[in-house]
């Protein structure tokens, strides 16, 4: 694996590869990686001749008091284990590098942007689109890989790039889950003992509020409200725990048939985020078969 850390020698290196003719698939990276960003980069070697990844601790995307500068970075391990899943090349810029000159410009995926996360992290997901669309200009890959886990990010990302005419295919890739169900995070890593036990209920909920609704409760507030009220007592605080579309993110009403539930809780001050995307059985008999989440 080679590492690059400007961005001419990394175009150097795809000029040289589309002069072969090879595919290129994009994994971008905070870094600190676990079992999730790997089954991107392994997914995106089956899909592409030449896979790079990209490790950058994205300072627009952290609000004032977040935790940019706690961050894990662990380069030494992240690169251990690029080179073991074969990865072709990995980019870690500087922030200069990145930043050169205070940014000017923005990129704000308009109403999706603010629900959700959005609304408790302001600015996040500019920051997201921004650094992704740079890096995608960077890169001009044929494939970008993005987790499931951040489902509203992903969502930010499509669109962005729907809006933006960005030529890039986009696959997501359903969240790894620890063996007690808690989704990989680098952010697991901030976790008591005693917070790593609780942690793996914030799924279990998700599955519990999932199966409410396919057994055939149609009261999607009562729901939510039911498994906000059991985390909170477990020890939780919720941020949200919201039943959506999955294509706009918007409150799901009995009629829609592609959902999911988004949630995010903190844990002391360890914020979590988690969700469950399944489809309703629909009564027409259409052959619309439902499928569980796909963990
Ligand atoms: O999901 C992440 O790790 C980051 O938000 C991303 C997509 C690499 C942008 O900094």
């Amino acid at each position: 694996m080679q590492t690059v850390t400007n961005i001419e020698a990394l175009r150097a290196n795809i000029r040289q590869w589309r002069q072969e003719r090879q595919s290129v698939a994009f994994v971008p990276t905070m870094g600190n990686l676990h079992a999730g960003h790997i089954k991107l980069v392994t997914t995106a070697k089956q899909q592409a001749d030449k896979v790079v990844v990209s490790i950058f601790v994205n300072p627009t995307q952290f609000g004032p008091n977040e935790d940019f500068a706690s961050y894990p970075r662990t380069e030494q391990q992240d690169q251990a284990k690029l080179i073991e899943c074969d990865t072709d090349l990995l980019f870690l810029p500087s922030a200069k590098e990145m930043y050169p000159q205070p940014i000017q410009t923005s990129i704000s995926v308009g109403g999706l942007s603010t629900l959700h996360c959005g609304a408790s992290r302001p600015g996040h997901f500019d920051g997201v689109a921004l650094v992704v669309c740079k890096l995608l200009n960077i890169l001009q890959p044929d494939l970008l890989l993005l987790g499931e886990k951040d489902f509203q990010q992903l969502a930010v990302i499509r669109r962005m790039v729907a809006d933006l005419n960005i030529p890039v295919a986009i696959q997501g890739v359903a969240t790894v889950r620890e063996t007690d169900g808690l989704a990989m995070s680098s952010r697991n890593g901030y976790l008591s003992a005693a917070q790593r036990r609780l942690a793996p209920r914030l799924y279990q909920s998700l599955c519990a509020a999932r199966d409410t609704i396919l057994a055939g409760k149609d009261d999607y507030q009562a729901v939510e409200d039911q498994q906000r009220q059991l985390l909170q007592q477990a020890g939780f605080a919720v941020d949200y725990f919201n039943v959506c579309r999955s294509d706009d993110l918007l409150p799901a009403n009995p009629n829609d048939h592609t959902l999911v539930i988004l949630l995010a809780a903190r844990l002391g001050t360890t914020r979590l985020i988690d969700n469950v995307y399944f489809c309703k059985q629909t009564p027409d008999r259409t052959g619309f078969l439902p499928i569980k989440e796909n963990a």
